[in-house]
C-alpha cells in the first residue's frame, strides 16, 4: 500500500473520530477501513449508559462495511489521543480475524498522525478461532 493511501486512510479515521459518541469515557476513537475495491468506510466508538453495550470504532467501521456488502479489505486505520495510537481490543481483533484476516491495522496518536504503527491482523490474534464444523 502506498504511503499516500495510508495517509488518506488515517485522515478518514481522524475525521470519523470527531463523530465519537463517548460521553462516559470521553475517549474518542475513529476508524476507517479500506475495501479492496477502493472504498473507505468509517466508524467511531459509540458508548451506552449500560457500559457493556459500547461498541468500539473498529467494529462500527467493520460492521458498516460488511452491511454495505464489502467483503474484502486491505487496511484499517485507527486514531485516538493515545501514546502510540490505540491498540484494538480483543473483541475487535476477533472480528477482524474473522472478516478482515489479511488486513493491516494502522494505529496513530491523533496528535502525531504521521507517526504510523502497523500490525498484521494475524499477529494481533495468533491462532484465532474463526469457525467450527458442526458435530
Ligand atoms: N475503544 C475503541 O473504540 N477502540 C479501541 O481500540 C479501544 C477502545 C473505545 C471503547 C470505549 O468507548 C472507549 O474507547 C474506552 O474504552
Amino acid at each position: 500500500m502506498r504511503p499516500a493511501d495510508k495517509a488518506r486512510l488515517v485522515r478518514a479515521a481522524l475525521q470519523a473520530r470527531k463523530k465519537a459518541v463517548a460521553p462516559y469515557s470521553r475517549f474518542r476513537v475513529g476508524a476507517a477501513i479500506l475495501a479492496r475495491g477502493g472504498k473507505i468506510i468509517t466508524g467511531c466508538n459509540v458508548e451506552s449508559a449500560s457500559f457493556g453495550l459500547t461498541c468500539c470504532a473498529e467494529r462500527v467501521a467493520l460492521f458498516k462495511a460488511l452491511s454495505e456488502g464489502q467483503t474484502s479489505f486491505a487496511a484499517m486505520a485507527v486514531a485516538a489521543r493515545h501514546p502510540g495510537g490505540p491498540m484494538p481490543c480483543g473483541a475487535c481483533r476477533q472480528l477482524l480475524a474473522e472478516y478482515a484476516p489479511g488486513t493491516t491495522v494502522i494505529v496513530v496518536d491523533s496528535r502525531q498522525p504521521t507517526r504510523r504503527r502497523e500490525f498484521a491482523v494475524a499477529d494481533l490474534l495468533p491462532g484465532a478461532f474463526v469457525g467450527f464444523a458442526p458435530e
